[in-house]
């Protein structure tokens, strides 16, 4: 498990003491509030984090890696500043969706799930955005893209670099 070597910097553990308050009031086990609300604070679950949050709730480290990495909500790894979804749903299939996949990956340097390492993209797949007239389509924070082509998949990453 690859994620688990997380860059994890001087994190301010302090930032848990409040979870661990509210955790108190908690029923013995709830260990997802208690992970969202720490994934709220950093942005991601770094593993001094897991390992401060085994620590104090006296849960087993290996049942805390078993909550976050059976529920897809729970981040690992740092996300970048935008979040592209690009979608791979059936009617964004049937309208080249993979060549614009291929095209952001080539051109971020990085795999789904991944982040540039400028911290600047992280990259996701999603089964359907709900746009699908406008396929192929990607979303990028809020915003969505319609309509794509590779050509111009440069063109849109450079807007947001500018951001
Ligand atoms: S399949 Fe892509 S938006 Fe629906």
């Amino acid at each position: 498990m690859s994620s688990i070597s997380a860059p994890t910097g001087a994190l301010d553990l302090t930032k848990l003491e409040p979870i661990f308050e509210t955790y108190k009031k908690l029923a013995r086990g709830s260990l997802i509030p208690v992970l969202q609300a720490a994934q709220e604070e950093y942005g991601y679950l770094p593993t001094t984090v897991l390992e401060t949050i085994a620590e104090r709730t006296s849960a087993p480290i290996s049942q805390i890696y078993g909550v976050v990495t059976f529920y897809s909500q729970f981040r690992l790894l740092p996300r970048g500043r935008h979040v592209i979804r690009a979608c791979q749903g059936t009617a964004c299939h049937v309208r080249s969706s993979s060549m614009i996949l291929e095209t952001l990956k080539s051109s971020l340097g990085v795999t789904p799930g991944g982040t540039t390492t400028d911290q600047q993209f992280t990259l996701e797949t999603v089964a359907c955005l709900g746009a699908c007239s406008l396929a192929p389509v990607m979303m990028v924070d809020n915003e969505a893209h319609g309509r794509l082509r590779p050509d111009k998949i440069l063109e849109i990453l450079d807007k947001y670099r500018r951001k």
